[in-house]
């Protein structure tokens, strides 16, 4: 079975992270499927709608760490930077059901969302500074700009986690419900978005947008550059390594 399953009923094309046993972490060959989705979303008319899902026990666990640290994204057409993109872009709505954890990307690929629902067993995190590295997909702009200056430091400074209800509070969630429900729930939304005139969702959404999608673009790409550096620094390598042999990292000569 397929480690991203992608179908397309009803307008809304579904993009679901099947990797349980690796918490729906995401390799580059991953990326690489879901960025040819989004691809498509965007010029198949049978597309009106795209919906991003986990499991009721986990959204996605980020990056797959080994597999990162094997191929690193390098060039700006890396699938990753491709999907992110991809996302950030795409004028027709994009909604999302998280439950679980949803670490990194796993985060911070809601923000390029339009509609996101959440279980109440959902927990955030962008541990980018735990990891030795710096925050991506532009969330060091939409975080500060979505939860105010302060607790965005909390969540990308300190990188902890934070909860359903938190997530609603600051607005990157619409409403939170039971894990079971959610994928529903996001599926019933999204539905009802593409029974709508795709003309006047995709006016509404530019509209609502602004300039902004220009300046995320030119974020992720310094963002993208730092990233890249700093993989290969001390302290993503401590990082990384403390990960790979389950032990806590040790920064303290970094
Ligand atoms: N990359 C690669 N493998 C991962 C992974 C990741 N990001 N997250 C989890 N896994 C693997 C674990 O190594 C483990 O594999 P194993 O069974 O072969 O040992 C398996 O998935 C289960 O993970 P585990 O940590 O035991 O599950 P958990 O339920 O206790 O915790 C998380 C779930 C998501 C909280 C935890 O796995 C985690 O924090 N993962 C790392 C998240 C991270 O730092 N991501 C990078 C963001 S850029």
């Amino acid at each position: 079975m397929s480690d991203i399953l992608t179908h397309v009923d009803d307008g809304v094309m579904t993009i679901t992270f099947n990797r349980l046993d690796k918490k729906n972490s995401i390799t580059a060959a991953m990326y690489g499927v879901m960025a040819d989705a989004v691809d498509q979303a965007r010029s198949d008319a049978a597309v009106r709608v795209v919906l991003i899902q986990g499991h009721e026990t986990i959204f996605s666990a980020g990056n797959d760490i080994g597999d990162f640290l094997n191929q690193p994204p390098s060039t700006k057409e890396s699938n990753v930077f491709r999907f992110l993109r991809g996302i950030a872009a795409l004028e027709k709505p994009l909604v999302a059901a998280v439950a679980g954890p949803a670490v990194g990307i796993g985060t911070t690929l809601l923000f390029h969302c339009d509609l996101v629902y959440a279980g109440d067993n959902a927990a955030f995190s962008m541990p980018f500074v735990n990891l030795g590295l710096c925050p991506e997909a532009a969330s060091s702009l939409l975080a500060p700009r979505m939860f105010g200056y302060h607790r965005a430091a909390e969540a990308l400074l300190l990188g902890e986690p934070f909860y359903a209800e938190a997530a609603q509070e600051v607005g990157l969630v619409n409403r939170v419900v039971p894990p079971t429900e959610v994928n529903a729930m996001a599926q019933t939304q999204a539905r009802k978005l593409a029974a709508k005139p795709l003309s006047s969702l995709i006016a509404t959404k530019r509209l609502m947008k602004g300039g902004q999608t220009q300046e995320v673009l030119a974020q992720m790409d310094l963002e993208g550059a730092s990233f890249g550096r700093m993989l290969s620094e001390p302290a993503a390598k401590e990082a990384f390594g403390a990960f790979m042999e389950k032990r806590k990292p040790d920064f303290s000569k970094l």
